[in-house]
C-alpha cells in the first residue's frame, strides 16, 4: 500500500504525524527517510506529541536515541546519522528496544546494518520547492491498517 501527500508548511509536516500517531500499535516500527532538514524529526514531534508525550522532544542526533514513555507504551526515537558503522546501535544495546511493548521510529534507517527490523510503515519526506513531498508505503498487515485509518 502506498500513499502521497504534500505538506506545505511545518505545522502541516507536524499534523501529519499526528494523524500517522493514530494507527500505530505496539511493536510496530516506522522508518523516517529523507535527506538533513526534510523534515523528519518535525514530523517524529508531531506523532510523539500525538501520542502523549509531553517533554520537550528533542533532536537524537547525538545520543543516537530518545526514549518515552507514555502509560505503559515505550517510544523509542532513534537518529542512525551519526553511526560509525552499521552495527553500533546493536554493540550499544538498542536491540531489546525492539520489543512487543515499543514503538520504534527511525531516522536514517540506511545508515544501520541488516539487523535493523523491518519497517512496518516506511516514510519518505522530499524537499518540494518550498513544501515536502511525502510518500508512505506499508510493509506489513500492521503497517497496512495503520495507512487505512489515515484521512483521505
Ligand atoms: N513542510 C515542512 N515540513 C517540515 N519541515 C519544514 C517544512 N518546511 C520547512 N521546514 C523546515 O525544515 C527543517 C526540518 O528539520 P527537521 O529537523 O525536521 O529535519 P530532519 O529531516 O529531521 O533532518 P536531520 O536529517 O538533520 O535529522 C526545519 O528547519 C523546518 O522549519
Ligand atoms: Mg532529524
Amino acid at each position: 500500500m502506498k500513499i502521497t501527500r504534500r505538506l506545505i508548511t511545518e505545522a502541516d509536516t507536524a499534523a501529519f504525524g499526528a494523524e500517522l500517531a493514530v494507527g500505530l500499535q505496539p511493536g510496530m516500527v516506522v522508518y523516517l527517510k529523507g535527506e538533513l532538514g526534510a523534515g523528519k524529526t518535525t514530523l517524529a514531534r508531531g506523532l510523539l506529541q500525538a501520542l502523549g508525550v509531553t517533554e520537550r522532544i528533542k533532536s537524537p542526533t547525538y545520543t543516537l536515541v530518545e526514549p518515552y514513555t507514555v502509560s505503559s507504551l515505550y517510544l523509542y526515537h532513534f537518529d542512525f546519522y551519526r553511526l560509525r558503522y552499521p552495527d553500533e546501535w546493536v554493540d550499544a544495546g538498542f536491540r531489546e528496544y525492539f520489543n512487543r511493548d515499543a514503538v520504534c521510529l527511525i531516522e536514517w534507517p540506511e545508515n544501520a546494518g541488516g539487523k535493523l527490523p523491518a519497517a512496518d510503515v516506511a516514510v519518505e519526506l522530499k524537499v518540494d520547492g518550498e513544501g515536502r513531498a511525502l510518500s508512505l508505503h506499508a510493509n506489513t498487515e500492521a503497517g497496512t491498517n495503520c495507512l487505512r485509518r489515515l484521512k483521505t
